[in-house]
Formats: structure tokens, sequence, C-alpha cells
């Protein structure tokens, strides 16, 4: 049977939120998807630190005020993305007017101000956040990512980024997000992040998995390993961004003007196993975000190839629901 009538989210409702990455345009062509499938939304940039805050003594609310709307007006939960990323962070955050560094001090201070700021226009209307994005490096003899944050603060900038998200957002959960999650490299070096800021008394409630996936990825084994090692360190675990690829990472070809039949089958059926494995890990996963809506609009379409078509998520480009999405609404 093929149920288009059911809703997504409430199909999941005994399990996990089911979200997805919207922006200002989004709310509004993709919003009969959102309301009817999703009951979580998070800001696909809105909510980074160049978007609310891009000058020292500027903030910019206008288009996060939008989304913050939307979630409120149709009762869905709103995850915060993101107070600490190397990326989409203005220089001003690191650099004086002489173009010198700022010091320790003075970033500490930035990054109180500017989550306090955040924290006291959204409040409880954002339940959780991802507090540090992207920290561990993936190159294997590296652990933390040699970013501005880590050369200024120094290791303990993760820790003391959790101390503050929790001192001004003290209800709030707060997850370390990133990708590459069940890399077994990489993975330990995420595991042993988070163990070490929970052993240190650091405020932190969850890990985030990106997620971002193709159709020759993933390897099972590894995710159901992530989420018994979060789960054994008493964290939740939410899939943030999830997406799959058409395309392997490193096929760079943009002569594919439709996705094949094998593709699509393929696609459904990780789709579907993810979500199986999702469901049987829902003590561990309190939610489930897809990065973006429908094949019409989405981040994969300019990365890594500029202007190539992909079809990653579970709508296609005419918002129709693709054979991934009725693989995972039956079960
Ligand atoms: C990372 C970030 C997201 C987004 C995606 C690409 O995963 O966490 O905010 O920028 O890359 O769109």
């Amino acid at each position: 049977m093929r149920d288009q009538d059911q809703s997504l989210y409430d199909v999941y409702k005994d399990y996990f939120s089911i979200g997805a990455a919207v922006n200002i345009r989004t709310i509004k062509s993709h919003k009969d998807i959102l309301i009817k499938h999703f009951n979580s939304i998070t800001a696909e940039n809105e909510m980074k630190f160049e978007s609310l805050h891009p000058k020292m003594d500027q903030y910019d609310f206008t288009n996060s005020d939008l989304i913050y709307h939307f979630a409120r007006t149709n009762n869905m939960e709103l995850r915060g993305h993101t107070f600490v990323w190397h990326n989409q962070t203005p220089n001003w955050v690191f650099e004086d007017k002489n173009k010198q560094r700022v010091s320790r001090e003075t970033l500490l201070q930035t990054l109180e101000q500017h989550i306090s700021a955040v924290v006291y226009r959204y409040g409880e209307g954002i339940y959780c956040w991802d507090v540090v994005n992207e920290a561990v490096e993936d190159r294997k003899t590296e652990y933390l990512r040699d970013t501005k944050w880590l050369q200024i603060i120094g290791e303990d900038y993760l820790m003391k980024a959790f101390e503050i998200a929790h001192k001004k957002a003290p209800s709030a959960l707060l997850f370390y997000n990133d990708y590459n999650e069940s890399n077994p490299e990489k993975r330990k070096k995420i595991a042993n992040l988070v163990f070490t800021l929970k052993k240190n008394g650091a405020p932190i409630h969850g890990v985030g998995l990106q997620c971002h996936w193709n159709i020759f990825d993933p390897c099972f084994d590894d995710i159901k390993r992530s989420f018994e090692i979060y789960g054994s360190l008493g964290l939740k675990v939410q899939v943030t961004e999830m997406d799959i690829s058409m395309f392997e990472f490193s096929d760079r070809r943009a002569d594919l003007v439709k996705p094949t039949v094998e593709m699509i089958e393929k696609q459904a059926t990780l789709y579907e196993k993810a979500f199986k494995l999702f469901r049987e890990y829902k003590e561990v996963i309190n939610g489930v975000t897809l990065w973006g809506v429908a094949d019409d609009e989405n981040w994969l379409d300019h990365f890594p190839v500029r202007d190539r078509k992909n079809w990653p998520l579970l709508f296609d480009e005419n918002h129709e629901p693709k054979e991934a999405f009725y693989r995972i609404l039956q079960f």
C-alpha cells in the first residue's frame, strides 16, 4: 500500500522527531511538505555566527526570526546550529581592527556575548544547540582540527564553549556535531573527545552525527557501533544532517541528467536500512534530521561540483515522495 496521506513524523512519533534543514525560501516553497511530514527544523545557515552577528556591534536576526516563527507557528522543535565552527564565522571574531589576533580572554568574551544574545532572543524556543561543530581533524595523524578557536583559546575551547552555553541556556540540550562520524578512525577521536569532555564535567548531552552519506557508503556496522559507543557514555545521539548523495565523493562527473533506476533503488534501500537501524536504537536516538526538504533545492547541487544536480532527499524535484520515502514510512 502506498499511503501518501500518512505523515512521516506521525509514523515515527514513538521513536524520534523527524527534522529538515530549512532556509527562508524553503519555509515558503516547501511549506506543505514541512508541515505534513516534519516536526523539527534546523536553520541551514541562518543561525550561524556570520549570519547572526556579522559585525562586532551588529546582530541580524531578520532571517533567523522567520525560521523561529515558522517553527513556533507550526509547533515544531527547533535545533540550534551552531555556535562554534571554523567556517562561516566572521574575521572580526578572531582579529582586531589592526588585523592582530585577539587574546584568549577577548575571544572567550566574544563567544559569551554572542551566545548570551542569541539565547536571550530565542530562549527555550530552541531546545538544543550544536555547541561545537566539526572540531575533530580528518587526517589520521592529527586529533583536533587546527582552527582559530584552537589556536587562540587552546584545547579547552570546547570545554569553555559547553560551559558558556549551559550557563546561558541551562535547559537546552547541548551537542557536539561532526561528519564522517562513523569512520572508525575519526569515530575513535570523536568518542575520545566527548568522553574526555564528559569526564571533566562538561555539560554535554549528546553527539550529532551529520550523516552526509552517498549510495556507495556507509557501513552499517560502523554506524551501529557509533550508537553503541555514544549510548554507553550516557549521551544521546541525533542524526543531524542526513542526505544520501548519488555520487561517491571522488566522483566529479557532471553529465547525469537524472538518476538511473538502479541509483534510486540503491538509495531507497539505504534509507530503509538506516531508518530500521535508527528505530532499533530509539533509546539512544532522539532526533533524525534530513539536510534539506526536497531534491529541487539542496546544497549537494553545488558541492563538491558546482551546478551538478544531485537527488539526495526523500522528496523529488516536484515535491512528490520518492521510493525512499515509502520505504521508511512502511515498516
Ligand atoms: C556542514 C555544516 C552544515 C552545512 C553543511 C553543508 O555539514 O555543519 O551547517 O554547512 O556542511 O551545507
